[in-house]
């Protein structure tokens, strides 16, 4: 593409996706004359050299104080070498800060994250190296920090002696949506739990942070990452559930399984649905267990985390079984974005009933306004260098080192798969994982 076919293209994006503002032909002008299109193969020295050149100019005529961010969208394996590419046309080092933003997957394992670190750091010290985890930029994932920390009132109960377990879920209706040859070799464990899921935990779990600065919040996330016990075969075993969905069929419609999607080994191993419980171990949540499940084709799109505390230690009210629902804290984190306090109320009428019922706050209502969609935030935040919301190298590493045993224990075990059909939710190993605990999924 030449310059002005690359701003065209551009140009037709803004229109069809910007949300909330009105297309502004004169803005879009400014803007798009500072865009520019250079094209060439990933492995040709020649192409870092033009990048080069390119970006040399444009510091000249746009005032940029030699400020670069690499924002790669490559496959992850590529990688290194475009590091290594920018590291030899001397690309890393400038007048102004020179950053890199990478996707997930980083790493495929252990060994390969801290690998892929060490070959990004011949070129950006982990300072300037930002690995991109979208949940961290969601509003409502945020806000765990601000409901926890800037309310007195929570933080008492958020322990082993009121928390008596967590459930963070993450659900797609959606099948695998003409990613199959990502998909296949990577699985829900590892597209979902390895990053999202982790980081979602960690937030929820951690201990408050001395400060809102970077390093102080990324310590207390990396900490606990560090504090979850890493499960032994045996342990993997009972606390883990893969899944894989099957052909269905659904409102009227034939939906595929997972083997039968385009770009799909027919007889593919890989988990669509993963679930796993975690034990933290440190003096706040020795005991509780963080249940973690993810899957692709369940009956709805959600995303929650649901903390369900300890019941009241006596029931006077009589033996209604509506009378011993437990109170539970709900985060909604997508859709409907906001947070909920189930609670037992007194039935209106003669005699003494209970019934839970739900306290809510919901984002649309309380705050009339749109929410500034992850990557919205995200990127904003490397342009300014705030790395709070990104992931370092030792939360990366901390999470792989729970997260790979599991891989491999589900890699040597033979499971009969599909387990589950499209459109329910998961294989019945799930709510036996919960059961052992006298526990059950809650249904979102
Ligand atoms: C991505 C995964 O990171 O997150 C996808 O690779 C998944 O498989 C997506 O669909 C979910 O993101 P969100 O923001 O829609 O919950």
């Amino acid at each position: 593409m030449s310059d002005e076919q690359y701003r065209e293209k551009m140009e037709e994006a803004v229109k069809s996706f910007s949300e909330d503002t009105e297309f502004a032909p004169d803005v879009w002008k400014a803007f798009a004359s500072g865009l520019f299109y250079v094209a060439g193969d990933i492995g040709d020295p020649g192409l870092y050299q033009r990048i080069c050149a390119k970006l040399a100019e444009i510091e000249k005529t746009r005032n940029t104080g030699g400020n670069v961010l690499f924002y790669l969208s490559t496959q992850p394996s590529q990688y290194a070498a475009v590091a290594a590419g920018i590291g030899t046309a001397g690309m890393g080092q400038g007048n102004g800060w020179r950053r890199l933003v990478v996707e997930k997957p980083f790493g495929h394992d252990l060994a390969s994250a801290r690998a892929l670190s060490d070959e990004l750091h011949k070129v950006f010290s982990e300072t300037n190296v930002y690995r991109i985890d979208h949940y961290l930029g969601k509003e409502t994932v945020q806000n765990i920090l601000a409901f926890r920390f800037g309310n007195g009132i929570f933080e008492p109960l958020w322990n082993r002696r009121y928390v008596n377990h967590v459930q963070i879920t993450a659900a797609e209706s959606i099948g695998v949506e003409g990613r199959g040859a990502y998909y296949q070799e990577a699985g829900a464990l590892a597209d979902m739990i390895q990053n999202h899921l982790l980081q979602v935990m960690a937030t929820i779990a951690m201990e408050p942070s001395a400060s809102f600065r970077a390093d102080s919040v990324r310590d207390e996330r990396s900490k606990l990452l560090r504090s979850i016990h890493p499960m032994t075969p045996d342990e993997i075993r009972a606390n883990t559930a893969p899944g894989q969905y099957g052909p269905a069929r659904i409102g009227g419609a034939e939906v595929p399984g997972f083997r039968q999607e385009p770009g799909v080994n027919p007889n593919s191993p890989t988990d669509t649905y993963a679930a796993v419980t975690f034990f933290v171990e440190n003096w706040r949540w020795a005991g509780v267990p963080f249940y973690l499940r993810s899957g692709k084709r369940l009956p709805k799109r959600v995303t929650e985390i649901a903390i369900q505390f300890n019941p009241a230690p006596l029931t006077i009210f009589g033996g209604n079984s509506d009378d011993t629902a437990p109170n539970l804290l709900i985060v909604r984190i997508q859709p409907e974005e906001g947070i909920s306090l189930k609670f037992l109320s007194k039935r209106p009428g003669t005699g003494m009933k209970l019934r839970p019922v739900s306290m809510d706050f919901n984002y649309g209502s309380s705050f009339g306004e749109r929410s500034p969609s992850a990557y919205e935030t995200l990127l904003l935040d490397a342009l300014t260098g705030d790395a709070t919301l990104y992931t370092r190298q030792d939360m990366v590493e901390a999470s792989w080192t729970v997260v790979e045993p599991i891989q491999n224990v589900w890699r040597e075990t033979k499971y009969s798969l599909p387990n589950y059909a499209a459109g329910t939710w998961g294989p019945s190993a799930a709510e036996m994982m919960l059961a052992m605990r006298g526990h059950v999924w809650r249904k979102p």
